[in-house]
């Protein structure tokens, strides 16, 4: 099976909103909210395809903040391109192709374009049965967060992208 990973389109609107709404419930993002996200920062959004059809993607915003539980950054409010770190918005894989190792290679590559971008941490919210899912690419526990958006409990987690010299 030929994954192929690359950064969005805007084209890719539809598909990619077809994604997050089979992946989330009530904490998912609405079509504009995916559609803000590709027009305003492409370089942070990547896409999983097969045969041409996009079945996984991680979007993502950038800030110099380190308390991320604020809401508004992910209608992209205060994101700023050149901010020190980067936060993952949405980590989804369609269900049908789940536990293929999929969003694995997602990750990888959103760790490297990070890196390219010279961030210095990449930042997220998750719930609390992916902090293990999280951890196995190295990311650290940060702190029990405020957010309780969709009724969830949010942790937040982090991975540093600078080596000392
Ligand atoms: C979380 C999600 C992106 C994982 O995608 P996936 O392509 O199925 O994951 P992979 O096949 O790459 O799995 C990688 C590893 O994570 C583990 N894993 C996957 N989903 C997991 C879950 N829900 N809880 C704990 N571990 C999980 C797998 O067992 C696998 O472990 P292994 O490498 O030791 O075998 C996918 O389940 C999804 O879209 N979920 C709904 C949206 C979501 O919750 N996203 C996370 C936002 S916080």
């Amino acid at each position: 099976m030929y994954i192929n990973i690359r950064h969005v389109k805007d084209d890719d609107v539809d598909a990619c909103y077809s994604v997050e709404s089979a992946c989330y419930t009530s904490d998912g993002a609405t079509r504009e909210k995916i559609e803000k996200r590709i027009k305003v920062f492409p370089e942070g959004f990547l896409v999983a395809e097969l045969h041409g059809q996009i079945i996984g993607m991680v979007n993502s915003g950038s800030t110099d903040k380190e308390d991320i539980a604020d809401e508004a950054l992910k209608d992209m409010v205060g994101h700023k391109r050149d901010g020190k770190n980067i936060v993952i918005f949405s980590l989804a894989v369609l269900p049908e192709f789940q536990g293929r190792g999929i969003s694995g290679k997602l990750m990888s590559r959103f760790i490297g374009v990070s890196k390219y971008l010279k961030k210095e941490k990449i930042l997220l919210l998750c719930k609390t049965e992916l902090i293990s899912y999280y951890q196995k690419y190295g990311f650290l526990y940060g702190r029990k967060s405020t957010s309780t958006h969709g009724g969830f409990e949010w942790h937040e987690m982090y991975l540093s992208l600078r080596t000392s010299v």
